[in-house]
């Protein structure tokens, strides 16, 4: 069973759930619906080409605690009755943490895809989930040597940490051809493309409109395009003044969106995943937060931390304009191929461990 929920799960799932297809496993794939929007998560599922969910939680939005607790909730009966041999969770999501809760409870063995990934900043949600899906996970698979190193610091038992790559690549490198045919009309030469969607930024009213002045500012000189998660459009209204010649649009299907990257001058973002594609793609990336759970996109790749300092954002932006930026290379095993080897090793673990060698502990032991 795979659980998915939010928009950066889907680039994540759709490999493996098609590498798994060869080895006859029966797989069953699960859309909490914390994302909901078309543009937010259909749109994903047909680009990906990612099956139809098996079953959808249908949860929507909520505080953390509401959002969790119903993920977990619906879940539950939906383990029970498909008794799983194993769950697969994604990322650093609400529907990760849940999932993986529900699941070590019900003493369904976890595999989690990007393990380790740790920003040692315990005021951003999803460092929660990274560290509390970590301890109960049977199967981490991490990026990068930096993940490995962070599980065994926290106790994690080496065997069960697996460094296989970055499986986001691989829908990045099989989508590459399609994206290059997905140019949004009308793009200018040069253009600098912004994300953000952070709660520790977009929920700061001092930052937006620092930052959104700062960008109004760069657009005078470069093309600014932004498309803008719900997060950051909830959180823009009332800041209308100040974004005058910044191009605004809505969230992108994942090939435009990709497009968009590879032909950008420069990306300033504060999202995960965009940090991981631009290195890459090779692209010069201007990360808006003072730390990063990705470190190999700044030791290796071509990400530069700029904190929220507009100031610091407008020199590394000029020195890049000036310069193309810094000499970046694509981190160890970040080749298209991570969903091959999870599969391969779930595999090898199915054999070690058959279906049923584990009892489910059921809802009133
Ligand atoms: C979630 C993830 C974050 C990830 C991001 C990618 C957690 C803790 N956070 O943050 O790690 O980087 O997804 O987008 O799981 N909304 C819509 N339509 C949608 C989805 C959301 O309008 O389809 C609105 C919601 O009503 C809510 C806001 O956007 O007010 C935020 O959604 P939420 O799922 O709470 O978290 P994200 O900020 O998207």
């Amino acid at each position: 069973m795979h659980i998915v929920g939010a928009r950066p799960n889907f680039m994540k799932a759709a490999p493996l759930v098609r590498a798994l297809l060869p080895g006859g496993a029966r797989q069953t794939l699960v859309h909490s619906g914390q994302h909901f929007d078309a543009s937010m998560s259909d749109i994903f599922f047909d680009q990906l080409g990612i099956p139809a969910p098996d079953v959808n939680l249908a949860v929507g939005s909520g505080s953390h605690a509401q959002q969790t607790a119903e993920i977990m909730q619906r879940l539950e009966p939906v383990v029970l009755q498909r008794k799983p041999d194993l769950m697969v969770v994604y990322g650093d999501v609400n529907s990760t943490v849940a999932a993986a809760i529900v699941c070590s409870k019900l003493l369904v063995p976890i595999a989690h895809v990007e393990a380790g990934l740790r920003s040692f900043d315990r005021t951003m949600p999803e460092e929660i989930n990274r560290l509390l899906t970590d301890q109960i996970s049977d199967l981490l698979f991490t990026p990068s040597p930096d993940a490995d190193e962070n599980l065994k610091r926290e106790g994690i038992a080496p065997e069960k940490i697996h460094m296989v790559g970055n499986i986001m690549i691989d829908t990045l490198v099989s989508l590459l051809p399609a994206a290059a045919r997905s140019v949004p009309d009308d793009l200018p030469p040069r253009y600098i493309l912004v994300t953000l969607h952070r709660p520790g930024n977009v929920d700061d009213e001092q930052f937006m409109q620092d930052i959104l002045r700062t960008l109004e500012e760069i657009s005078r000189k470069i093309p600014v395009i932004f498309p803008v998660h719900p997060r950051t459009r909830q959180r823009m209204a009332g800041l209308e003044g100040l974004h005058g010649g910044v191009v605004l649009m809505p969230p992108q299907s994942y090939l435009s969106f990709l497009a968009l990257q590879q032909r950008a001058r420069v990306v300033v973002t504060d999202s995960g995943g965009i940090q991981e594609e631009t290195t890459f793609l090779g692209v010069p990336c201007l990360t808006v937060r003072e730390n990063t759970e990705r470190p190999v996109t700044v030791t290796a790749g071509s990400n530069i931390l700029v904190g929220r300092d507009m100031n610091r954002l407008r020199s590394e932006l000029e020195i890049i304009l000036q310069t193309g930026g810094k000499p970046c290379s694509v981190p160890e095993l970040w080749d298209g191929h991570t969903a091959e080897r999870i599969a391969a090793i779930i595999g090898q673990s199915r054999r070690k461990h058959p279906a049923g060698a584990k009892n489910s502990r059921g809802t009133s032991g």
